[in-house]
């Protein structure tokens, strides 16, 4: 544009704002400059939204599409519940014909009290015994009840009724100072009445040097056993209610990223977008093995977690997930949604789609031994015959399950050589029989199955897998 074409351009002052113009259209350029050589190297991040993010996007919104009905039959155990438990307990050492149940904090003692030891002992375990004593009350119309108490330093004894634990009476301490013998201070308290020298049923957590504390001041100690055990082993209804919503609610984050699956994605990607999957129905992931291929040959992972999905690859996920303390533990193996069904004859999977099926029947015979009065033992050989039957007897590893509650592992275990342990009714189980070719594949059906009054055990995981492409 020429100068003169503008018709108020009368010369010097007119020129002055030009420079100024281009004075700052320059600075403009040099920011705009500036600005982009900053953010060019990460324009995927910047302007562009990730592959993975679009991972991410599309499994939360397939989960949340479910509505999440799952979560109806979970509610956060009221104080009543507590109450229930501890009963059960007092009934139970009754019949073992124990005056007492020590538990230090830890898993046993939220079970009972809500407590765990972090909680409690925030720092480091405590070398003071924080311990409670529950005992069997016989009442008048010859029912039997807790009654509980706490051994605890003197100086902690506030600290102990802050936690507010789940009582409905005011909680009873039995206090010692620093000085003094504590094993005695608890062997001569009241709370003993006519008993001269009690017997002290221990929990498994209970550590060693509080044992032999009370077994030299007095007490006789026997380990955790019998009905007292069967107490935590047998679940509640409430407790049924959040095991089935947190085991199918994992299932259902499985089904949910799979169909957003894509080749090139690694294992690791994958984990970290099923957990973000779980947290947005509320619950809390604590671990998750994903497995590409020869990957799942190793059944609790190994590797890296860096392989990268191609097609004619199985995947493998054993995942769990907490809510409200309890614990998921499920697994499936299945292909992407990438592969056809049946996949193209180049693959070379005939052999993996035929041990993908022995292992799902494998697990149906552990559902139909899994019968009230039945051993553990049995469950876990009805599942074993199956594989064995196929061929692979040596590739199936490991145990078929164990316990499920508030810890993902509790007893009793389903081992061959476990005839001691009868299934009881309320019993929660893991069904997870696997088979495993080194530096070739690997293939692992888990669900979670509750033993009932009569006949085979009922899945609480939202049902078993159908194929590869329906896990
Ligand atoms: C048990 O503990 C949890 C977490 O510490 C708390 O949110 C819950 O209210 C407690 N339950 C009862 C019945 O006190
Ligand atoms: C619980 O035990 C204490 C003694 O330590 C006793 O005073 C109390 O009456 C007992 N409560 C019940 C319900 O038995
Ligand atoms: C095909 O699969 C079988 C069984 O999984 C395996 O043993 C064999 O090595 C595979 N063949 C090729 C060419 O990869
Ligand atoms: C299991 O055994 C108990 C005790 O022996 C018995 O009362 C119960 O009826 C049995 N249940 C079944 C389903 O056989
Ligand atoms: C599992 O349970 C569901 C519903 O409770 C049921 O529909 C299904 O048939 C059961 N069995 C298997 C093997 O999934």
């Amino acid at each position: 544009m020429k100068e003169t074409l503008l018709p108020y351009s009368t010369g010097r002052p007119h020129s002055k704002a030009r420079s100024a113009a281009r004075w700052m259209f320059c600075v403009a350029a040099v920011f705009l400059l500036m600005t982009w050589s900053y953010v060019a190297p990460n324009h995927q991040t910047a302007f562009s939204i990730s592959k993975k993010d679009k991972f991410k996007k599309c499994s939360i919104n397939a989960y949340q599409a479910t509505g999440l009905k799952f979560l109806d039959t979970a509610e956060r155990p009221p104080v009543d519940e507590y109450v229930l438990r501890r009963n059960n307990l007092a009934k139970a050492l009754a019949i073992e014909g124990v005056d007492a149940f020590a538990v230090e904090p830890g898993y046993t003692f939220s079970y009972y009290a809500n407590i765990t030891q972090p909680q409690w002992e925030v720092w480091e375990p405590e070398e003071r015994p924080f311990v409670m004593i529950i005992r069997p009350a016989k009442l008048a119309d010859g029912s039997v009840i807790a009654n509980t108490s706490f051994l605890v330093p003197h100086f902690e004894k506030t600290r102990a009724r802050l936690l507010d634990m789940p009582f409905e009476e005011e909680i009873h301490t039995v206090t010692y100072e620093e000085h003094w013998n504590y094993y005695t201070t608890l062997y001569e308290s009241e709370i003993w009445g006519e008993t001269l020298s009690p017997t002290l049923m221990v929990d498994e957590e209970m550590r060693d040097f509080i044992q032999r504390g009370f077994a030299a001041n007095g007490f006789t100690v026997v380990g955790l056993g019998g009905e007292v055990e069967a107490v935590r082993q047998i679940k509640t209804e409430r407790e049924l209610g959040i095991l089935r919503a947190v085991n199918t609610g994992t299932v259902e984050a499985i089904r949910a990223m799979r169909q957003c699956l894509y080749a090139g994605v690694t294992e690791n990607e994958v984990a970290e977008v099923l957990d973000d999957t779980m947290r947005a129905a509320g619950m809390d992931p604590f671990f998750d093995i994903v497995e590409f291929g020869k990957s799942a040959a190793l059944p609790h992972g190994g590797y890296d977690g860096s392989r990268k999905l191609e097609p004619g690859m199985f995947v493998l996920i054993d995942v769990g997930a907490h809510l409200y303390g309890y614990s998921s533990d499920v697994c499936r193996t299945f292909y992407p949604p990438f592969v056809s069904n049946p996949p193209p004859p180049g693959y070379n999977v005939t052999e993996q789609l035929r041990i993908w099926k022995v292992v799902l029947d494998a697990q149906n015979a552990a559902v139909k031994a899994m019968v009230p009065n039945g051993t553990a033992a049995a469950v876990d050989i009805a599942a074993r015959e199956i594989i064995t039957a196929a061929g692979y007897e040596k590739e199936f590893t490991h145990r078929l399950g164990h316990g499920i509650g508030i810890k993902a592992h509790e007893s009793p275990y389903l081992n061959k050589g476990n005839f001691g342990a009868i299934l009881r009714p309320g019993m929660v189980f893991t069904a997870e029989p696997g088979v495993y070719v080194l530096n070739d594949f690997g293939v692992r059906h888990e669900d979670i199955l509750v033993v009932k009054e009569n006949g085979e055990a009922e899945n609480i995981s939202g049902g078993f897998a159908r194929s590869p492409w329906e896990p």
